[in-house]
């Protein structure tokens, strides 16, 4: 047994050595210089691998994702049908995104954005801002990173309404499920948050009508995926005045263009996809373990559809 590691950018020896202390034994060998038969190879960890190149690997039973989204797996259009893939969750990435998310809640809550305005004016004079439980934070996706998010914002007393494809239970949130309620969700959030994957159905989705919904003077945090976003009616809604700010870690090209009207907008924030980078430390336990469990015949965790894109 032989496990594939595709991780360019990513520091292979320390990925080597981990795995093999997770699976004494491991036979770790690094795409793209690994030699020998490619029969041997029963799990590949991958990120970003070239396409066509999985379907070579006769003997694969699992794909690990290096990431949250697999959107990177899935659009190879030959990716070997029936290995589960297998999405990467992990309490540090799981920490970060959602310590990310409320920095940038809590900045825009107390209008910490405007304090930075002020100063720039050399005005001394404090902003009034909304109480936690009058600041209502909707949550589009409430998957493995929303659940989080949602509970860390109950806990902190903020009004919290989530969003899913699937109807969900989660403590100190309402949540409501489907297209037909996305109007609804919108239309209470003061701060917008955007977890959601990359799939032909997220696409495109906040759009001018559906920006248009949401309540005057709301922010936009989109820590999912950029795709969502349609980004000239972001720009359109800023401008406008009836969206206060944005703050954006994901776009449709990464890295964002130099010419990019975002760079430069004075409502727009930009980050690098630096919201939840994958901590290699934690993950590759994470990894481990989801090899371990198809060893013993155990089932994988989470594995991704195909069909839903995620
Ligand atoms: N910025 C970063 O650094 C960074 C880091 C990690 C992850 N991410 C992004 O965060 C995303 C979420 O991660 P996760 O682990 O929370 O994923 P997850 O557990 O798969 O959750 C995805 C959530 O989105 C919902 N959803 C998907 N398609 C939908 C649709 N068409 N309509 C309504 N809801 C829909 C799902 O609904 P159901 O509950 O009904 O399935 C689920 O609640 C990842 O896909 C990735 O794109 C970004």
């Amino acid at each position: 047994m032989a496990i594939l590691l595709s991780y360019a950018g990513g520091n292979a020896s320390f990925w080597r050595e981990g795995l093999q202390r997770e699976i004494p034994g491991a036979d770790v060998r690094v795409f793209p210089d690994e030699t020998g038969d490619r029969r041997d190879i029963e799990y590949a960890i991958v990120w970003m691998h070239p396409l066509g190149d999985l379907a070579t690997y006769p003997n694969l039973k699992a794909i690990l994702s290096l990431g949250a989204g697999v959107e990177h797996v899935l659009r190879d259009p030959e990716v070997p049908a029936g290995v589960p893939i297998v999405r990467l969750v992990d309490a540090a990435l799981t920490r970060d995104m959602t310590q990310h998310a409320l920095h940038w809640i809590l900045h825009y809550q107390r209008r910490y954005h405007l304090y930075r305005q002020q100063q720039a004016a050399r005005r001394w004079g404090r902003v009034p801002f909304p109480e936690p439980q009058e600041f209502r934070v909707g949550i589009l996706g409430m998957g493995e990173l929303g659940t989080a998010l949602a509970r860390l914002l109950y806990g902190l007393g903020f009004a919290v309404v989530g969003w899913s494809r699937s109807p969900r239970t989660v403590e100190g949130a309402r949540c409501l499920a489907g297209m037909e309620a996305l109007p609804e969700l919108l239309a209470q959030s003061d701060m917008l948050v955007s977890l959601l994957p990359r799939t032909p159905a997220t696409e495109d989705l906040l759009d001018a009508g559906r920006l248009a919904v949401l309540p005057p003077g709301a922010f936009l945090l989109n820590i999912g995926r950029g795709s969502v976003l349609v980004d000239d009616d972001l720009i359109a809604a800023l401008d406008s005045g009836h969206l206060a700010a944005a703050c954006l870690d994901v776009f449709r090209e990464e890295p964002l263009p130099a010419e990019h009207p975002f760079w430069t907008h004075p409502k727009v924030t930009v980050t690098p996809h630096a919201a939840g980078p994958t901590n290699a430390r934690s993950a590759v336990r994470a990894v481990a373990a989801n090899i371990r469990r198809i060893m013993a015949g155990e089932e994988p965790h989470p594995v991704a559809s195909p069909e839903r894109g995620y």
